[in-house]
Protein backbone atom coordinates (compact mmCIF):
# COMPACT_ATOMS: atom_id res chain seq x y z
CA UNK A 1 0.00 0.00 0.00
CA UNK A 2 2.68 2.39 1.03
CA UNK A 3 4.63 1.14 -1.95
CA UNK A 4 2.29 2.09 -4.02
CA UNK A 5 1.46 5.58 -3.33
CA UNK A 6 4.67 6.17 -3.64
CA UNK A 7 4.76 5.09 -7.03
CA UNK A 8 1.57 7.46 -7.65
CA UNK A 9 3.15 10.48 -5.99
CA UNK A 10 6.10 9.68 -8.19
CA UNK A 11 3.60 9.53 -11.15
CA UNK A 12 2.27 12.38 -10.16
CA UNK A 13 5.45 13.98 -10.18
CA UNK A 14 6.47 13.52 -12.89
CA UNK A 15 3.48 14.48 -14.98
CA UNK A 16 3.47 17.55 -13.34
CA UNK A 17 7.32 17.94 -14.46
CA UNK A 18 5.95 16.51 -18.24
CA UNK A 19 3.09 19.78 -18.02
CA UNK A 20 5.53 21.62 -16.85
CA UNK A 21 8.21 20.73 -20.07
CA UNK A 22 5.20 20.68 -21.95
CA UNK A 23 4.90 23.92 -21.15
CA UNK A 24 7.97 25.35 -21.55
CA UNK A 25 8.50 24.26 -25.04
CA UNK A 26 4.55 25.83 -25.70
CA UNK A 27 6.11 29.34 -24.70
CA UNK A 28 9.08 29.05 -26.90
CA UNK A 29 7.16 27.56 -29.58
CA UNK A 30 4.93 30.69 -29.87
CA UNK A 31 7.92 33.27 -29.39
CA UNK A 32 10.22 31.35 -32.08
CA UNK A 33 6.67 30.93 -34.32
CA UNK A 34 6.18 35.09 -33.97
CA UNK A 35 10.05 35.79 -34.35
CA UNK A 36 9.15 33.83 -38.16
CA UNK A 37 6.55 35.57 -38.79
CA UNK A 38 8.65 38.86 -38.14
CA UNK A 39 10.83 37.65 -40.37
CA UNK A 40 8.26 37.00 -43.20
CA UNK A 41 7.37 40.18 -42.94
CA UNK A 42 10.85 41.61 -43.30
CA UNK A 43 10.67 39.33 -46.61
CA UNK A 44 8.12 40.97 -47.49
CA UNK A 45 9.29 44.42 -47.39
CA UNK A 46 13.00 43.18 -48.68
CA UNK A 47 11.04 41.43 -51.94
CA UNK A 48 10.73 45.14 -53.22
CA UNK A 49 14.41 45.02 -53.40
CA UNK A 50 14.84 41.33 -54.15
CA UNK A 51 18.28 39.86 -52.76
CA UNK A 52 20.93 41.27 -55.14
CA UNK A 53 24.28 39.65 -53.07
CA UNK A 54 22.16 36.39 -54.37
CA UNK A 55 21.21 36.98 -57.63
CA UNK A 56 17.63 37.57 -56.58
CA UNK A 57 16.08 39.94 -58.32
CA UNK A 58 13.33 42.61 -56.98
CA UNK A 59 9.75 40.42 -57.17
CA UNK A 60 7.52 42.79 -56.04
CA UNK A 61 6.85 43.55 -58.83
CA UNK A 62 8.58 40.93 -61.06
CA UNK A 63 9.45 41.65 -64.19
CA UNK A 64 10.68 40.33 -67.33
CA UNK A 65 11.75 42.15 -70.60
CA UNK A 66 11.73 39.01 -72.95
CA UNK A 67 10.74 35.39 -72.30
CA UNK A 68 10.21 32.86 -74.93
CA UNK A 69 7.93 29.69 -74.21
CA UNK A 70 7.27 26.83 -76.11
CA UNK A 71 4.58 24.66 -74.89
CA UNK A 72 3.33 21.80 -76.28
CA UNK A 73 0.02 20.40 -74.82
CA UNK A 74 -1.17 17.19 -76.60
CA UNK A 75 -2.65 18.42 -80.15
CA UNK A 76 -1.95 21.84 -79.00
CA UNK A 77 1.59 23.12 -79.86
CA UNK A 78 2.30 27.33 -79.00
CA UNK A 79 5.53 28.81 -79.27
CA UNK A 80 6.57 32.69 -78.95
CA UNK A 81 7.13 34.90 -76.72
CA UNK A 82 6.00 37.48 -73.59
CA UNK A 83 7.71 40.88 -73.85
CA UNK A 84 7.15 43.40 -70.59
CA UNK A 85 6.26 40.34 -68.06
CA UNK A 86 5.33 41.70 -64.58
CA UNK A 87 4.07 39.82 -61.85
CA UNK A 88 2.03 41.58 -58.84
CA UNK A 89 1.03 40.74 -55.17
CA UNK A 90 3.98 38.58 -54.77
CA UNK A 91 4.44 40.20 -51.61
CA UNK A 92 0.62 41.09 -50.71
CA UNK A 93 -0.19 37.92 -48.33
CA UNK A 94 -1.49 37.55 -45.38
CA UNK A 95 0.04 35.56 -42.67
CA UNK A 96 -3.18 33.87 -41.44
CA UNK A 97 -1.38 30.92 -39.42
CA UNK A 98 2.94 30.52 -38.49
CA UNK A 99 1.89 27.98 -35.90
CA UNK A 100 5.23 26.38 -34.60
CA UNK A 101 5.30 22.53 -32.64
CA UNK A 102 8.71 22.39 -31.33
CA UNK A 103 7.75 18.62 -29.57
CA UNK A 104 6.47 17.37 -32.92
CA UNK A 105 9.18 19.66 -35.50
CA UNK A 106 6.59 20.88 -37.37
CA UNK A 107 5.59 24.22 -38.54
CA UNK A 108 2.02 24.82 -39.91
CA UNK A 109 1.14 27.94 -42.09
CA UNK A 110 -1.25 29.62 -44.09
CA UNK A 111 -1.27 32.30 -46.51
CA UNK A 112 -4.07 34.48 -48.01
CA UNK A 113 -3.27 35.91 -51.49
CA UNK A 114 -5.75 38.87 -52.19
CA UNK A 115 -4.62 38.73 -55.83
CA UNK A 116 -1.49 36.88 -57.52
CA UNK A 117 -1.34 38.89 -60.96
CA UNK A 118 0.35 38.91 -64.50
CA UNK A 119 0.28 41.10 -67.16
CA UNK A 120 1.86 41.12 -70.55
CA UNK A 121 2.41 41.39 -74.54
CA UNK A 122 2.61 38.46 -75.82
CA UNK A 123 2.92 36.99 -79.81
CA UNK A 124 1.92 33.30 -80.48
CA UNK A 125 2.29 30.84 -83.17
CA UNK A 126 -0.48 28.67 -82.14
CA UNK A 127 -0.70 25.49 -84.19
CA UNK A 128 -3.40 23.00 -83.85
CA UNK A 129 -5.12 21.40 -86.59
CA UNK A 130 -4.18 25.35 -88.03
CA UNK A 131 -1.62 27.68 -87.75
CA UNK A 132 -2.33 31.39 -86.86
CA UNK A 133 -0.19 34.12 -84.94
CA UNK A 134 -1.05 35.97 -82.27
CA UNK A 135 -0.59 39.05 -80.10
CA UNK A 136 -1.71 41.19 -78.21
CA UNK A 137 -2.08 42.11 -74.54
CA UNK A 138 -2.55 39.45 -71.44
CA UNK A 139 -3.63 39.76 -67.88
CA UNK A 140 -3.93 36.99 -65.41
CA UNK A 141 -4.91 36.43 -61.95
CA UNK A 142 -5.45 34.18 -59.29
CA UNK A 143 -7.33 35.43 -56.44
CA UNK A 144 -8.68 34.54 -53.09
CA UNK A 145 -5.79 32.34 -53.31
CA UNK A 146 -4.82 30.34 -50.38
CA UNK A 147 -1.89 28.50 -49.91
CA UNK A 148 -1.30 26.15 -46.63
CA UNK A 149 0.32 23.35 -45.39
CA UNK A 150 3.21 22.46 -43.24
CA UNK A 151 6.94 21.44 -43.49
CA UNK A 152 8.59 18.95 -40.63
CA UNK A 153 12.13 19.36 -40.02
CA UNK A 154 15.14 18.16 -37.95
CA UNK A 155 17.23 20.18 -35.81
CA UNK A 156 19.76 17.39 -35.23
CA UNK A 157 21.54 16.80 -32.11
CA UNK A 158 21.65 19.95 -29.82
CA UNK A 159 25.26 21.08 -29.33
CA UNK A 160 26.91 18.94 -31.73
CA UNK A 161 25.61 19.36 -35.73
CA UNK A 162 22.34 21.36 -34.66
CA UNK A 163 21.91 22.25 -38.49
CA UNK A 164 18.02 22.00 -39.90
CA UNK A 165 17.03 19.53 -42.07
CA UNK A 166 13.63 19.86 -43.96
CA UNK A 167 11.65 16.56 -43.72
CA UNK A 168 8.82 17.13 -45.84
CA UNK A 169 7.17 19.77 -47.16
CA UNK A 170 3.02 20.22 -47.67
CA UNK A 171 1.33 22.39 -49.52
CA UNK A 172 -1.94 23.15 -50.33
CA UNK A 173 -3.05 25.50 -52.69
CA UNK A 174 -6.80 26.68 -53.58
CA UNK A 175 -7.74 29.52 -55.68
CA UNK A 176 -11.26 31.02 -55.51
CA UNK A 177 -11.25 32.92 -58.78
CA UNK A 178 -9.24 32.85 -62.01
CA UNK A 179 -9.10 36.34 -64.52
CA UNK A 180 -8.07 35.52 -67.56
CA UNK A 181 -8.10 38.52 -69.80
CA UNK A 182 -5.79 37.43 -72.83
CA UNK A 183 -6.43 40.08 -76.13
CA UNK A 184 -6.65 38.61 -79.80
CA UNK A 185 -6.88 35.45 -79.11
CA UNK A 186 -9.74 35.41 -81.64
CA UNK A 187 -10.76 38.67 -83.80
CA UNK A 188 -14.47 38.10 -82.47
CA UNK A 189 -14.54 39.22 -79.01
CA UNK A 190 -17.29 36.93 -78.27
CA UNK A 191 -14.90 34.32 -79.38
CA UNK A 192 -12.23 35.44 -77.36
CA UNK A 193 -14.50 35.72 -74.55
CA UNK A 194 -15.37 32.44 -74.77
CA UNK A 195 -11.71 31.18 -74.92
CA UNK A 196 -10.96 33.05 -71.91
CA UNK A 197 -13.58 31.40 -69.87
CA UNK A 198 -12.31 27.94 -71.02
CA UNK A 199 -8.68 29.04 -69.77
CA UNK A 200 -9.98 30.33 -66.89
CA UNK A 201 -12.09 27.31 -66.24
CA UNK A 202 -8.84 24.74 -67.70
CA UNK A 203 -6.30 27.06 -64.58
CA UNK A 204 -9.00 26.47 -61.63
CA UNK A 205 -9.25 22.97 -62.13
CA UNK A 206 -5.42 22.45 -62.79
CA UNK A 207 -4.64 24.20 -59.32
CA UNK A 208 -7.47 22.86 -57.72
CA UNK A 209 -7.87 19.51 -58.53
CA UNK A 210 -4.07 18.42 -58.64
CA UNK A 211 -3.66 19.92 -54.95
CA UNK A 212 -2.33 16.24 -53.80
CA UNK A 213 0.14 15.94 -57.50
CA UNK A 214 1.50 19.05 -56.33
CA UNK A 215 2.30 18.38 -52.42
CA UNK A 216 3.86 15.19 -54.28
CA UNK A 217 5.73 16.91 -56.40
CA UNK A 218 7.08 19.45 -53.95
CA UNK A 219 7.79 17.36 -51.24
CA UNK A 220 9.72 15.17 -53.76
CA UNK A 221 11.63 17.88 -55.38
CA UNK A 222 11.56 20.95 -53.24
CA UNK A 223 12.77 19.03 -50.06
CA UNK A 224 16.22 18.14 -51.39
CA UNK A 225 16.49 21.51 -52.90
CA UNK A 226 15.67 23.31 -49.65
CA UNK A 227 18.25 20.92 -48.21
CA UNK A 228 20.93 21.43 -50.34
CA UNK A 229 20.24 25.14 -49.78
CA UNK A 230 20.00 25.23 -46.52
CA UNK A 231 23.88 23.14 -46.43
CA UNK A 232 25.34 23.38 -42.77
CA UNK A 233 23.37 26.66 -41.46
CA UNK A 234 21.27 26.79 -38.44
CA UNK A 235 17.36 28.02 -38.44
CA UNK A 236 19.40 31.32 -36.77
CA UNK A 237 22.16 31.56 -39.63
CA UNK A 238 18.86 31.39 -41.96
CA UNK A 239 16.94 33.92 -40.50
CA UNK A 240 20.14 36.26 -40.03
CA UNK A 241 20.50 35.70 -43.90
CA UNK A 242 17.18 37.15 -44.89
CA UNK A 243 17.09 39.70 -42.78
CA UNK A 244 20.77 40.69 -43.34
CA UNK A 245 22.11 40.78 -40.23
C1 LIG B 1 -2.92 42.72 -59.16
O1 LIG B 1 -2.41 42.39 -57.87
C2 LIG B 1 -2.13 43.52 -57.04
C3 LIG B 1 -1.50 42.97 -55.77
O2 LIG B 1 -2.32 42.01 -55.15
C4 LIG B 1 -3.42 44.28 -56.76
O3 LIG B 1 -3.13 45.42 -55.98
C5 LIG B 1 -4.04 44.71 -58.09
O4 LIG B 1 -5.27 45.31 -57.85
C6 LIG B 1 -4.22 43.49 -59.02
N1 LIG B 1 -4.65 43.98 -60.33
C7 LIG B 1 -5.84 43.69 -60.85
C8 LIG B 1 -6.13 44.37 -62.16
O5 LIG B 1 -6.63 42.94 -60.31
C1 LIG C 1 -4.17 40.98 -83.26
O1 LIG C 1 -3.35 40.06 -84.00
C2 LIG C 1 -3.13 40.41 -85.34
C3 LIG C 1 -2.35 39.27 -85.99
O2 LIG C 1 -1.09 39.11 -85.34
C4 LIG C 1 -2.38 41.75 -85.43
O3 LIG C 1 -2.24 42.13 -86.79
C5 LIG C 1 -3.18 42.82 -84.65
O4 LIG C 1 -2.40 44.00 -84.59
C6 LIG C 1 -3.49 42.35 -83.25
N1 LIG C 1 -4.37 43.31 -82.59
C7 LIG C 1 -4.12 43.84 -81.40
C8 LIG C 1 -5.17 44.75 -80.86
O5 LIG C 1 -3.11 43.59 -80.76
C1 LIG D 1 -7.21 27.37 -46.77
O1 LIG D 1 -7.00 26.00 -47.14
C2 LIG D 1 -6.88 25.12 -46.03
C3 LIG D 1 -6.55 23.72 -46.56
O2 LIG D 1 -7.15 23.44 -47.78
C4 LIG D 1 -8.17 25.14 -45.22
O3 LIG D 1 -8.03 24.31 -44.08
C5 LIG D 1 -8.45 26.59 -44.76
O4 LIG D 1 -9.68 26.65 -44.09
C6 LIG D 1 -8.48 27.53 -45.97
N1 LIG D 1 -8.62 28.90 -45.51
C7 LIG D 1 -9.50 29.75 -46.02
C8 LIG D 1 -9.49 31.14 -45.45
O5 LIG D 1 -10.29 29.42 -46.91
Amino acid sequence: MKSLSLVAIILALAACQGAEVAEKLGAQSRSIASIIVDTLELVKVQMVQGWPQYGIPPLAPLQLKHKEFDLNAGELHAKGAFDDLTVHGLNEFEIKIIDLNLLLSRLKFEFHFASLNVSTQYQADVGANYRMTRNGGAFMALEDLNISGHIKYSTGIVGSNNYLRIKEIIVNVVTGNVVSNIENLSKYRILNQKINEIIEEFISLTVNDNTEFFADWLDSTVTPICNDMIGDRTIKDIIGIITGS
